[in-house]
């Protein structure tokens, strides 16, 4: 989510302050809300950062003129606590010994944190990283090294991480961290560079050392050490040289940031669901006690909403309505005291959405919000907020934080099963089975079908017009499927639920016409085999994204992605989506389009 950048050197070449403004300001397209950097020697660590653009507050803080030769900076995008200058990195400990900037989410930081209060320390940000610090300087005032110290705190801390400390007692040592989080070290003569992304230190460098889950770097000016934690055996590594262009380096090696979020997705499924277990079992018991659940969204976020209907309306419990923010009026006479408006928004500054909720909030109802970004506008009316953790999304088509979004509605399902009992001991455990293995699946998916989708593509860029075709809660997966496919490649596509389009639509297919057919192996399947022979009969060529094995399913269609068994009845629209999402992304470029920035349209819609 976050940039990280340290850097530790032998011999002054100009200010380090001024080197790490400018490593900063190449991990801008990562988004952030604050900066800050901070400058270690023997006697003190100097901290500077605040909220708002580096552009801005590296000038107002003056970074360029702050000396030394060892620092960390860090760009933050908030996560644990609100956007402001407390809540910036990096941190301090209490005693002002030791210093750090972390990426993702400590997710036990409740418990460490009671334990250092308990132990005299105080904390100052809402943060979850302010525990580290404070937990790592405590462990060298008994006496441990900072390595014996680092190897303690992994073992402490659960979530997903990439951490980089610094501390005065070897001012010229940096020691880096991480867990499903990536950091790679840049390695020059008597200068040595640590990051989230290699173009912080691209023009400086091209020969990295990407580290691995649970090693331990340990950085001077002049080499690196890696260790393995926890049996903490060295580690050789030789640097590889990149020979990414600066522009290919922020998007991490892929062409566009949409197919580098679509890559992105397995990791924040995990990430997601490595955190915020008991907030997501108390969602379950809150919305039994509303008498009614209006789910509101726009886009994407409307169609993951459109898809919790589907969901929770099987789970049991309070009455549903899904609805389109800018259709609120619709229901607006529907809200009352007892009700609770759930509102789904990846950016949370969408207009239509919070005016929505104004005025639900103004007739009394509970908010509950999902959303991505943290402190955004929807958060502050919210009664409770549950986060999807996908990390910025620059693509301005929703990917990752249209299966986040599904994700934590699917939590908020599963802990409503659990109230209502609707679902049965093996029911339960199905589901659960699928929560654990989605992150894998979603990454075989990619895997497995990213040639194929853009083999497809080809046909597909040479049509104008195409159906997206679902039963039930496949029908809010066909309607995503589409909503990709029209704004990136502009091709007219469009979804029904597939027994609506003999009542109309199939007026337009003909020979050839595409038809994307959503069909997991759920009740509904049989009749789905119906809408497909029936556009078959007329001369369409049937796709379909189906359940592996299903053999009727592959002879009838013209071609198909499988997806494999336990997603069909649970999280089918995380799954299914996958292969459309590439599709729509290959497609794009073959009518040589630019995915990342679809004309017309903007990442936030803060406009009515
Ligand atoms: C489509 C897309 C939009 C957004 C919609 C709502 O790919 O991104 O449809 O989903 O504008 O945005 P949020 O989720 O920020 O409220």
């Amino acid at each position: 989510m976050c940039g990280i950048i340290g850097i530790t050197r032998k011999e002054d070449d100009g200010p380090i302050g001024k080197h790490i403004y400018d490593a900063l300001a190449r991990l801008e397209y990562r988004g952030y809300d604050s900066v800050g950097i901070a400058v270690i020697d023997q006697d003190h660590i100097q901290v500077k950062k605040d909220k708002g653009p580096i552009t801005l507050v590296g000038k107002k803080l003056n970074f360029e003129s702050l000396e030394g030769n060892t620092a960390i900076g860090h760009s933050r995008w908030a996560t644990h606590g609100p956007p402001s200058k407390i809540n910036a990195h990096p941190h301090k400990s209490m005693a002002g010994d030791v210093v750090v900037v972390h990426n993702d989410i400590i997710e036990n930081f409740i418990d460490l944190r009671n334990e250092l209060i308990a132990l005299g320390y105080k904390f100052i940000s809402q943060t979850d990283t302010e525990v580290i610090p404070h937990f790592l300087s405590h462990q060298l005032q008994t006496g441990q090294s900072m390595e014996e110290a680092i190897v303690e705190l992994v073992r402490r801390i659960t979530g997903t991480f990439a951490i980089v400390i610094a501390h005065t007692l070897e001012p010229e040592k940096i020691y880096a961290i991480k867990k499903d989080n990536p950091l790679v070290i840049g390695q020059s003569e008597n200068i040595m560079y640590c990051a989230r992304d290699v173009p912080a230190f691209l023009p400086w460098t091209n020969k990295v050392v990407t580290l691995k889950d649970n090693e331990l770097a340990i950085i001077t000016p002049e080499d690196y050490q890696i260790i393995s934690l926890p049996s903490q055996e060295p580690v050789e590594r030789n640097p590889h040289e990149v020979t990414w262009t600066a522009d290919a380096a922020q998007k991490g090696g892929f062409p566009h940031h949409m197919l580098k979020e679509i890559h992105e997705q397995p990791r924040v499924i995990a990430t997601q669901l490595a955190t915020q277990q008991k907030q997501f079992e108390e969602l379950g018991e809150i919305i039994t006690h509303a008498s009614k659940i209006i789910l509101v969204g726009a886009g994407t976020a409307y169609y993951a909403s459109l898809t919790a209907f589907y969901t929770f309306v099987k789970m049991g419990g309070p009455i549903v309505v899904p609805c389109i923010a800018a259709e609120w009026d619709t229901v607006s006479d529907l809200v009352d005291d007892k009700t609770l408006v759930i509102a789904v928004s990846q950016s949370g500054e969408t207009l239509d959405t919070i005016k929505a909720v104004k005025d639900g909030k103004a007739k009394g109802c509970k908010l509950l919000s999902v959303v991505n970004v943290t402190g955004s506008s929807l958060t502050h009316v919210s009664d409770y907020v549950a986060y999807i953790h996908a990390g910025p999304e620059i693509g301005v088509a929703a990917t990752k934080t249209y299966v986040s979004l599904a994700l934590a509605l699917w939590r908020i399902g599963f802990n409503l099963a659990k109230f209502t009992g609707k679902l049965n001991q093996r029911e339960m455990s199905e589901f659960q089975q699928a929560l654990q293995s989605i992150s894998s699946v979603v990454a075989d998916l990619i895997r497995k079908y990213e040639a194929k989708a853009r083999d497809l593509a080809k046909w597909m860029s040479t049509k104008n017009s195409a159906f997206y075709l679902g039963r039930g809660i496949s029908y809010g997966t066909a309607l995503e499927g589409a909503l990709k496919m029209k704004e990136i490649s502009y091709i007219h596509a469009e979804a029904y639920p597939a027994g609506e389009s003999k009542h109309g639509p199939i007026a337009l297919v003909e020979e050839d016409y595409p038809v994307i057919f959503t069909i997991p192996n759920d009740h509904n399947r049989s009749k789905m085999m119906g809408s497909v022979q029936e556009m078959k009969a007329r001369g369409a060529t049937v796709i379909g994204i189906i359940e592996e094995g299903d053999d009727q399913m592959k002879d009838t269609l013209d071609d198909y992605f499988e997806i494999p068994k336990g997603f069909s009845r649970f999280l089918s629209n995380i799954a299914y989506i996958i292969p459309q999402q590439l599709f729509a992304y290959y497609t794009s470029r073959n009518k040589g389009h630019n995915p990342d920035l679809p004309k017309n349209l903007a990442k936030a819609v803060t406009v009515e």
